[in-house]
């Protein structure tokens, strides 16, 4: 059994429990965080908190936490469960209150809530050779830059991928690709990596802010510009990129392929640094 955090305390993960009256349980009222960890080590650890804190001030929750007060909790986390490649899944809600009511409750602490499960080798997992992604209307609201906890739509996109026998939903808002469920989008234009630019439509995700860094410390072309639909069926190359994922080549969209439907050269090159940039952690962290 996996060990968790919560409010203050490490525990087996099945013994972890928090109130039916938890404003997460009652209104999907928190914000959340997914962090890889590679050979022990928390990654992007601090852009991460920086966009926890980020979400905690968009929904108005004070920081339970300090910086120095999460690493300490997240590397405890860490190192109580077994395997040097975890992914580490955290939230923060608004907490417990009395009764139930949309308002604000006038005094609750909130509930910190951490786990960690081991992560499969991404090179083990079958987005190497290509994952098949469907368009669909976001259907989302209009604070995306938000990691809430609140994933209702995402849960129905992402499913509604799943009955169609695809691996990821990309969205569709006003004729642009904003994101995918759960995963930032790219597209290769005429040689040009492209991906939506930052904004309360999608979230800023901590792999695409590395995929540019990477794209940008190598001579490699990227614009951060709209996707239109028609750009993206039209692509040379699409990606998908989250912290659990990695980068995913998208092979096929709506049934049809991308390219010659086998992941592509830009892809190829992008894969090999990012595993470098890891590696090369990973070394920092031996040494
Ligand atoms: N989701 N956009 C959405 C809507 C996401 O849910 C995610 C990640 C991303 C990529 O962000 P990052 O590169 O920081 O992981 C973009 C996580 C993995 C999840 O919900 O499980």
């Amino acid at each position: 059994m996996s060990t968790a955090y919560l409010n203050g305390t490490f525990l087996p993960l099945d013994q972890a429990q928090v109130s039916v009256m938890d404003r997460g349980f009652l209104f999907g009222d928190g914000v959340y965080e997914v962090i890889p960890v590679y050979n022990g080590r928390l990654f992007r650890l601090a852009q991460h908190l920086k966009r926890l804190q980020n979400s905690l001030d968009g929904v108005r929750i004070g920081n339970p936490m300090t910086e120095n007060e999460w690493t300490e909790v997240l590397t405890g986390l860490v190192a109580r469960n077994t395997g040097s490649e975890q992914a580490v899944y955290l939230q923060v809600t608004r907490g417990v209150a009395a009764k139930r009511d949309h308002a604000f409750p006038v005094a609750s602490r909130p509930t910190v809530f951490a786990m960690s499960t081991p992560a499969p080798a991404v090179q083990d997992s079958a987005d190497e050779a290509g994952i098949k992604a469907i368009t669909l209307p976001d259907i989302r609201w209009q604070q995306c830059d938000i990691k809430a906890i609140t994933l209702l739509p995402n849960v129905l996109l992402r499913q509604q991928a799943i009955d169609a026998s695809t691996a990821e939903a990309i969205l569709i808002k006003n004729g642009h690709a904003t994101e995918g469920a759960a995963s930032n989008v790219f597209i290769v234009h005429n040689g040009v990596l492209v991906t939506t630019p930052k904004g309360p439509s999608l979230l800023p995700g901590i792999t695409r802010e590395l995929v540019l860094e990477l794209a940008s410390a190598n001579g490699i072309p990227f614009r951060e510009a709209g996707i239109t639909e028609q750009a993206l069926e039209q692509a040379e190359e699409i990606w998908v990129t989250s912290s659990t994922r990695e980068i995913s080549p998208v092979t096929h969209l709506n049934d049809k392929s991308v390219g010659d439907g086998q992941p592509g050269p830009l892809w190829q090159r992008m894969i090999r640094l990012y595993q470098d940039y890891k590696q090369d952690l990973r070394r920092d962290a031996a040494s």
